[in-house]
């Protein structure tokens, strides 16, 4: 049964045309504008409060219809502004809330794919937070997923920081040649947070947090509350560094700041990868960790070195007077004329030798620039009611960008140089290709 005043969801995307359109009536005389309430998308909210928060406002103008979270005091904070919207705790439940459009997933990274997956599976738009997935084979069989479906499913990684119009303008200046031809690109990011190892045993989880389904499909940890502690949005700084939680830096300021390299260059899967870090802790992700990748040529490009360095480790900097510890997070591209380092709201072009003059390059005219995305959460929610309109960083772009990073830790735990097989998925080594995957708590399956 669907609820009352609520289209059904494959009503809803065959009639989105007309309702695209901005204002039609149907047959039967019922009035469907843009502001119309059976316009709106009934969605569920999964991972109600922490980064959750950040999506109220958009959400908010759909119809939240549910609310799943695991830790009811979260859950009750997020109850006060949806106080109609139905409450659960397991999220392969709430994926079954009748009459559901699409999801938006704020959870622990070790869940990402799996209610992605899930969700798709459903039929479910999906919005999910970086990272998209935390093993190689995760990413594949999320982006696997979503290409049987594109054009009826929008979905989008929490990489909002994409929306940024530096994101174009770096875009611009590398397509245009203003370093040339493009050779190689490195992005870095010196945040370190270190932990020894999993936290240890402190007695039983209080009735209000429900463990065993935080753990999900991880690997069997003993409960802290230390994994709970941390600010609203920033509590994943306290449980993402470990191995069977999430991908450390690289799933966390990695996938915005790789995400500023990946949008100017049109790389899919590397063909090669080396990486190299600090010694192998079993239970936490390195800190320091640099990791290199060979990419194809493409259509506009030749063969493309990109790289990625982490906690602290940093690339060589072209002049002495730039330091990128001090820039932080961002990207350094390298042409056969000069470089563009770039963080987040800003760049910097410094072209090399005797042709420093520029002459060699043309700014685009204004009304050629590549238009602003907008409001990227939204575009999202525009793309549910269209499903033809693109996001920009769908199930495609982004779990190639997350599988390449993931490749490096695949490397790093190799401490070897691997050719990689992007159609196969599997490298030239078996040592290797176990850290393609992980260990799975019995009773989960992605595929669900
Ligand atoms: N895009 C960004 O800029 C940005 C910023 C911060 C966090 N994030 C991402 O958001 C996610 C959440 O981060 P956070 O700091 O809010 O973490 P968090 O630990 O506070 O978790 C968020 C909420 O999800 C709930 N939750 C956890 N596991 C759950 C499960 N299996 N089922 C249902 N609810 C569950 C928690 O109780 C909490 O209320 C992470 O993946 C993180 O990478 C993205």
């Amino acid at each position: 049964m669907e609820p009352t005043g609520h289209l059904s969801r494959r009503g809803f995307i065959g009639r989105s045309a007309l309702v695209g359109a901005g204002l039609s009536i149907v047959p039967g005389g019922v009035l469907f504008g843009k502001n119309a309430s059976s316009n709106k998308l009934h969605i569920a909210l999964i991972g109600a409060w922490g980064r959750g928060r950040a999506h109220f406002d958009t959400i908010g103008r759909e119809n939240v219809v549910a609310l799943c979270d695991v830790h009811d005091k979260n859950m009750a904070e997020a109850v006060k502004v949806f106080p109609k919207a139905k409450t659960y705790r397991d999220w392969r439940e709430c994926l079954d809330h009748p009459g559901l459009d699409a999801i938006v997933i704020c959870t622990t990274d070790h869940t990402h794919a799996f209610i992605a997956n899930w969700a798709m599976n459903r039929d479910l738009h999906v919005y999910c937070e970086k990272p998209l997935a935390i093993t190689v084979n995760e990413a594949r069989v999320v982006r696997e997923k979503w290409l049987a479906k594109k054009g009826k499913l929008a979905t989008q990684v929490g990489m909002q920081r994409h929306a940024g119009p530096n994101f174009n303008r770096v875009r611009e200046l590398i397509r245009d040649g203003a370093i040339g031809e493009l050779q190689s690109a490195v992005a870095f990011g010196n945040r370190q947070i270190r932990r020894d190892g999993y936290l240890p045993a402190a007695g039983k989880p209080p009735s209000y947090i429900d463990y065993d389904l935080w753990l999900g499909p991880a690997p069997e940890h003993p409960f802290n509350p230390g994994y709970f502690k941390g600010t609203p949005g920033a509590n994943c700084l306290e449980w993402n560094m470990f191995w069977d939680f999430g991908a450390g830096q690289i799933g966390d300021m990695g996938s915005h700041t790789m995400d500023l390299l990946w949008n100017a260059v049109d790389a899919t899967l590397p063909t090669s990868v080396t990486a190299k870090g600090e010694a192998y802790n079993p239970e936490v992700t390195p800190v320091k960790c640099q990791s290199h990748f060979e990419h194809p040529a493409n259509d506009w490009r030749g063969p493309l070195r990109v790289s990625w360095y982490q906690g602290g480790l940093m690339p060589r900097s072209p002049k002495n007077f730039i330091d990128f510890n001090r820039i932080g997070h961002g990207a350094m591209f390298k042409g056969s004329k000069g470089f563009l380092i770039s963080d987040f709201s800003s760049r910097m072009l410094i072209p090399f030798g005797d042709t420093a003059d520029l002459s060699y390059y043309q700014p685009r005219r204004k009304e050629d620039m590549l238009p602003p995305l907008g409001h990227f959460q939204k575009q999202w929610i525009e793309a549910c009611k269209e499903p033809s309109k693109a996001t920009a960083c769908d199930f495609e772009y982004s779990a190639n960008m997350i599988e390449q990073m993931l490749l490096g830790l695949v490397a790093y735990r190799a401490g070897r140089e691997l050719k990689y097989d992007p159609l196969t998925g599997r490298t030239d080594s078996p040592e290797a290709d176990r850290f393609l995957t992980k260990e799975y708590r019995k009773g989960w399956t992605i595929e669900g």
